[in-house]
């Protein structure tokens, strides 16, 4: 992912990522990628800020980041979490410190979105003829927050990580007929199929 955001760039560095982090290889990876990118020479400059965007309920990154200590969403565990079954929702993320020290490298943050900031998320990327599952979503629905709050500036380029598709969570069953999904909207708002 590294490699592919560098390259699709032109191997100029973007000011702000966004990464939806539940077990944080991506965060991991990422930065790996542009530390060798930048010994090799082929990027130069300051490299991005790296924020990790969790879901309110399952936050471990965000509080061990912003030193919570005993908050019981740093600590549920999986029974407890309060956050939807995505890939968000790791609660003992085994890498936990080596994220937090990434983020901290990188002036970057960790935020968590609510479950409804990220369904309106995934209705405003669908809105732009964009696929987000859950976990996209929550790392857009964590730039509407960067934005509010002013923590990225006019001009800045900004990378969201959309990691999958919308469908990844359709309600699959075997014996059922299949829904007929023509555009994205159907997929984030399957009740307003109209038989287009
Ligand atoms: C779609 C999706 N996005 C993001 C993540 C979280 O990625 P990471 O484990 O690298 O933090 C996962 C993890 O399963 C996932 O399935």
């Amino acid at each position: 992912m590294g490699l592919e955001v560098a390259e699709q760039l032109g191997w100029v560095m973007p000011n702000v990522i966004l990464y939806p982090t539940g077990g944080g290889s991506g965060i991991i990876g990422l930065w790996r990628a542009f530390a060798q990118l930048k010994e090799l020479g082929w990027v130069q400059g300051d490299l991005p800020r790296l924020v990790s965007v969790q879901e309110s309920g399952c936050e471990p990154i965000v509080s061990l980041l912003h030193d919570r200590e005993g908050d019981s969403a740093a600590s549920c565990d999986g029974g407890s979490c309060d956050a939807s079954p995505t890939g968000l929702r790791v609660p003992e993320p085994p890498d936990g410190k080596l994220i937090v020290s990434i983020l901290k490298q990188s002036g970057g943050d960790a935020i968590a979105v609510t479950r409804e900031e990220i369904r309106q998320a995934q209705c405003e990327s669908a809105r732009m003829g964009l696929s987000a599952s859950p976990e996209g979503a929550a790392a857009l629905a964590g730039l509407f927050r960067l934005c509010d709050r002013r923590a990225v500036l006019p001009g800045e380029t900004v990378v969201c990580f959309n990691t999958s598709h919308a469908a990844k969570y359709w309600p699959w069953q075997r014996h059922t007929s299949l829904p007929v999904v023509r555009c994205y909207a159907d997929v984030v708002f399957p009740s307003r199929q109209t038989g287009r």
